[in-house]
């Protein structure tokens, strides 16, 4: 039922940094609605991407799903319902900041807001961003991907596959559960993990068309380096290059370029691992940072590859009088 993932809906008490840091380093377009209280914030020719409020609370990230139109919404909400989840529409004011045609949302086995949402508006005027980017890959394969940490692994699973009817893409067992889940041709929407840890975002994936734009993203961050939460490096499934910067609420965006896509003819895979170069993740205890080098080591000692796709709607360069 659901298409992609449309949005993101966030509640922080760190607005001035997550304007900066949307702004001048990730080069997305933010329009404040009312200063200090709710912003947009664009990637594409969309009225948003993430709509983000002021909160004197602790911060929260939501994430809104798009399905094609309103008769789509409303048999999501009766599965919804007949899976025990309790859904409630969204009010006018909720909408209009949206910049829907409707929406409901219901929480998760975490408790976790999710919304469902149609017909996500264009805004009036182009995408101008932050700084001199060529845009990000978005379009029929939507935002990007979240991945987060759940405490109901299998009960999350059962709402993405089975109510919402995502696909399953690839998955591990080792060192803990992962899924990955598809419903467009990016690779993955969704990953769930269950680490025994307590539920939150790990992080929300978005996609340079250009590999430079990427590049400067990182040496943006390099001075600063307790931003980088994982270094750059290579996921063995999806293929991006990417690394992954903290944001002022705690959780991460990872940064990438160039993920593979998935049609029809996908088969399930079981991973070997979760990159194949690279992606230091600083935020580990060290005897698990080794652990995932090991596996670094094994996979290139095996010689394990993968072509880089190149994505469509990168920036064609101007040829010079002499071609
Ligand atoms: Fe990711």
């Amino acid at each position: 039922m659901i298409t992609a993932l449309s949005y993101i809906v966030v509640q922080t008490p760190h607005m001035q940094a997550w304007i900066d840091q949307v702004t001048h380093h990730i080069g997305m377009q933010v329009e404040v609605l009312e200063a200090g209280k709710t912003m947009r914030v664009r990637a594409d020719e969309k009225i948003q991407r993430f709509v983000v409020c002021a909160t004197s609370g602790e911060p929260t990230m939501g994430m809104g799903f798009e399905v094609p139109d309103a008769q789509t919404l409303m048999r999501c909400s009766m599965a919804l319902e007949a899976a025990g989840y309790k859904t409630t529409p969204g009010t006018p004011e909720e909408i209009e900041l949206r910049g829907v045609q409707d929406m409901m949302h219901f929480k998760d086995n975490d408790g976790v807001r999710l919304e469902i949402a149609c017909g996500l508006k264009d805004a009036p005027t182009a995408f101008k961003p932050g700084r001199p980017i060529g845009g990000f890959r978005t379009g029929p394969m939507g935002l990007g991907h979240v991945a987060f940490i759940t405490e109901h692994f299998e009960a999350i699973s059962n709402l993405y596959r089975n109510v919402l009817g995502m696909n399953l893409t690839d998955y591990t067992d080792k060192p803990f559960k992962v899924e990955f889940l598809h419903c467009n041709p990016r690779h993955h929407t969704i990953g769930i993990a269950h680490t025994g840890q307590p539920a939150k975002i790990y992080h929300l994936m978005l996609e340079y068309n250009d590999f430079d734009d990427l590049g400067r993203a990182y040496d943006m961050a390099l001075p600063n380096p307790d931003s980088i939460g994982v270094t750059l490096g290579r996921h063995i499934n999806d293929h991006a290059t990417s690394f992954y910067l903290k944001n002022p609420d705690g959780w991460m965006f990872e940064l990438g370029w160039a993920t593979r896509t998935v049609g029809p003819d996908w088969e399930v895979e079981e991973l070997k691992g979760m990159s194949l170069w690279g992606h230091d993740r600083t935020w580990l205890p060290d005897h698990k940072r080794e652990e995932a080098r090991q596996i670094l080591k094994h996979l290139a000692a095996e010689g394990m590859r993968a072509p880089v796709v190149l994505p469509e709607n990168q920036t064609q360069l101007k040829r010079t009088a002499k071609e």
